[in-house]
């Protein structure tokens, strides 16, 4: 399927002259004024929100190669919580939340995947959870089956009924469209398990994702057989 999305893609880009732009990662036709316009506004705001200019204080949780993570509270200073909230508003642009508020904003936790050129490529809000709802995605064998199982199969594969024991809730993860399928969101995850309760290692099942969309769901399923 992926490559056939693909297929569909270059050949709107072809005829409608689709460009991508290299710093910001907007998608437009060049062709079109409205675009250009849309482009300009767009593009200089989305930079200027993720640009990370250093901090005295820094909660580096994790180094990398080519970046760090740093976990910001909220009871940091002003500038760091600032920082946290304008690449969240810019990620929730991009997943189409409605500006939804946090379950519990003075207990979430962000961690904010910082490259190497100073620019805050991935977000990640986690939330303490008691409990989370598994999502089943068990292969089913649909011929043969009558409407009662296929609509039983068919609930099962969206969510368990059976809520189970999660410690950390993650109510956002998102990674620049530029830097994504680099492992970010791996690494992200990897340190949440880490350091989300101190002095302990989280477990993949003590982890649940809230609403995932269509990406969410691939990396999550990905990222938990691993
Ligand atoms: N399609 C298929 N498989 C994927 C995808 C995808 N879009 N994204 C990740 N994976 C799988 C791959 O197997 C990948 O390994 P591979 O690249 O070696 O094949 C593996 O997951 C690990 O991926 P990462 O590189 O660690 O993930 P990335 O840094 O690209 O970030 C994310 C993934 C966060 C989902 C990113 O695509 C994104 O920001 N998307 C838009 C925002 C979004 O939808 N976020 C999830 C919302 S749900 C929530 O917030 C609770
Ligand atoms: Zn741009």
């Amino acid at each position: 399927a992926e490559a056939d999305d693909q297929l569909i893609i270059d050949a709107g880009q072809k005829q409608f002259g689709a460009t991508v732009c290299g710093s910001c990662g907007m998608i437009y036709s060049a062709d079109s004024l409205e675009d250009n316009f849309q482009h300009t506004q767009f593009h200089q705001s989305f930079l200027d929100g993720i640009k990370f200019v250093g901090w005295k204080k820094e909660r580096v949780v994790a180094e990398f190669w080519d970046g760090k993570i740093i976990l910001v509270l909220p009871d940091d200073p002003k500038y760091a919580v600032k920082k946290a909230e304008d690449v969240r508003r810019l990620a929730d642009n991009e997943l189409g939340f409605q500006q939804v508020s946090l379950r519990c904003p003075s207990q979430a936790k962000t961690y904010l995947y910082v490259n190497s050129d100073g620019m805050v490529v991935g977000c990640l809000i986690a939330e303490h959870i008691r409990q989370g709802f598994r999502v089943l995605e068990q292969p089913v064998q649909t011929k043969d089956m009558t409407r009662e199982d296929f609509m039983e199969h068919h609930r099962a594969w969206c969510c368990s009924t059976t809520p189970e024991k999660a410690i950390c809730g993650v109510s956002r993860i998102w990674v620049f469209s530029l830097a994504r399928r680099k492992g970010i969101a791996t690494r992200m995850l990897d340190t949440v398990r880490n350091s989300f309760v101190y002095g302990s290692h989280l477990t993949k099942e003590e982890i649940a994702f809230s609403d995932p969309t269509p990406d969410g769901k691939l990396f999550a399923t990905k990222y938990c057989e691993k």
